[in-house]
């Protein structure tokens, strides 16, 4: 991450992140999603919020940050774990992205949904016209 041409800077000069604190509070933070313990306390909404004033924190950024964080996965793990911390990430990215830039979560957007509301609607629809 820290090497990366699109968010190396962001860490190195915008935050100027301490990796030797940053380091085992990402630890926590993961195992705390995975394991349900780690023992993480803090609000990472808080500490990403606080960059969009600083730098560009958009779905290119976000884009990024997802593609390396399931390389750096499958790289070091295999199994079942591996895929919930992809799946757990990839969630976080629309929850993050979405609610420091103030804009829609696509999962969320009645407008645009995706495979599992868009059943949900269907079934929905198809139980109306059936009472109907
Ligand atoms: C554009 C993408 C991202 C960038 C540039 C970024 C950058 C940063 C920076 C600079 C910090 C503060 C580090 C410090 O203390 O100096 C931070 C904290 C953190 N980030 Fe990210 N981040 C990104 C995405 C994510 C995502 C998607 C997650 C979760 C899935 C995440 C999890 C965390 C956590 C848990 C912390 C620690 C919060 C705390 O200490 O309370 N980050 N990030």
């Amino acid at each position: 991450m820290q090497q990366d041409d699109l968010l190396g800077f962001i860490f190195e000069e915008v935050a100027k992140t301490n990796r030797e604190t940053h380091l085992p509070r990402l630890v926590a933070f993961w195992e705390t999603v995975i394991f349900r313990r780690g023992g993480f306390v803090g609000n990472p909404l808080a500490a990403h919020a606080k960059l969009v004033a600083l730098t560009e924190m958009g779905r290119p950024q976000f884009d990024r940050w997802l593609l390396l964080f399931r390389q750096t996965v499958d790289v070091l793990f295999a199994g079942e774990h591996a895929g919930h911390l992809k799946s757990a990430a990839a969630e976080m990215v629309n929850v993050i992205y979405s609610r420091i830039n103030h804009v829609v979560d696509p999962r969320f957007d009645p407008a645009n949904p995706t495979p599992g509301p868009r059943a949900r609607q269907a079934a929905c629809r198809e139980s109306g016209a059936a009472s109907a």
